[in-house]
């Protein structure tokens, strides 16, 4: 795992995706409440792994990253952020900062909260649709967007998580909820490569392997990262799950239990990238390096 080739590939491709979204959200809608709304959470910042993650996957395949590439990548963190709204809204989570700024609800009020997010959802289809890919990769696209963050995917994660809280799940059940509400849209983000890229089914099915490993290991972190970080280096708040009586790994094994099942949802991803390397007889050390984020 080679740190280095994740923060070159950040510095790359960070400033880039930031652009499209600033360019690309300017005159969205012509109620320039809505548009506000939608810019502030949109821009505020965020680590951008989900469209990264496919763009790494064309990378990785030398699939040339042109304005549809783009466009089509990008659309998935408009859904990202729109399950980031509604997540913190007062009916769900509740919270009050969100990548360093009041969440939206504080900002705009919840009406218009809702709004934003129900604004972002149908536009990141749209943003497939129109991003100019072959129609047979973009209906693939949608369908794979459409269950990840639907109500076999995120919403039914989401579900599970308000629902459950208060009650202790057993760790089968929870590892399924944070698959759904948080695996589903970054398992849907290496397809999103793999489809893209037009590599084999066998390859297809390894790399998501690796999506579906990832996705599971950036929840567990997550939920780790509440117990042991501020709200200075998250920019949301912390130490807030425990009092909510959340369904979490650190709530249900202790935080040495936790950082165990994030060891092994580690190395199953790292696995599932020796058999795409092995099938495809192609470098992974760039899809390797995201798990660096894990070891800060
Ligand atoms: C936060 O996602 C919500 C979870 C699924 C844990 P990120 O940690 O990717 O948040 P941003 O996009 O960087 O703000
Ligand atoms: C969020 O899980 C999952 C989503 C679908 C947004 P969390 O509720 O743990 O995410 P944070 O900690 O608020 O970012
Ligand atoms: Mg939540
Ligand atoms: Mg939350
Ligand atoms: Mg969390």
């Amino acid at each position: 795992m080679n740190r280095q080739l994740l923060a070159d590939f950040e510095a790359t491709w960070v400033p880039r995706v930031n652009t499209y979204l600033d360019e690309n959200l300017r005159e969205v809608s012509d109620r320039a409440e809505l548009t506000a709304a939608m810019r502030y959470s949109v821009l505020a910042g965020g680590k951008r792994l989900r469209p990264l993650l496919s763009l790494a996957v064309l990378a990785t395949f030398n699939q040339p990253i042109t304005a549809a590439e783009l466009r089509a990548s990008v659309a998935l963190e408009l859904m990202h952020t729109y399950s980031l709204i509604h997540d913190d809204l007062p009916a769900m989570d509740n919270d009050a900062l969100r990548r360093g700024q009041p969440t939206s609800h504080v900002k705009f009020g919840e009406d218009l909260a809702i709004l934003a997010g129900d604004a972002l959802q149908p536009l990141a289809f749209q943003w497939l649709a129109d991003s100019g890919l072959p129609a047979d990769k973009l209906a693939k696209l949608t369908l794979g967007l459409a269950q990840a963050a639907g109500p076999q995917g995120m919403v039914a994660g989401q579900v599970a998580d308000v629902k459950s809280t208060g009650t202790q799940l057993t760790l089968p059940v929870l590892q399924q909820l944070h698959r759904e509400k948080t695996g589903a849209l970054i398992h849907y983000a290496v397809l999103a490569g793999a489809i893209q890229a037009g590599v084999s089914e066998p390859v297809q099915a390894a790399l998501t392997t690796f999506g579906d490993a990832y996705g599971l290991a950036f929840q567990i972190y997550d939920d780790i990262l509440d117990v042991t970080s501020t709200p200075a280096q998250l920019g949301k708040a912390t130490h807030k799950d425990a009092g909510e009586h959340k369904n979490t790994y650190p709530g249900l094994l202790g935080l040495a239990g936790a950082r165990q099942a994030l060891q092994t949802a580690v190395a199953s991803a790292q696995t599932a990238l020796d058999r795409t390397e092995a099938l495809s007889q192609t470098d992974t050390a760039l899809l390797a390096s995201f798990l660096t984020y894990f070891t800060n």
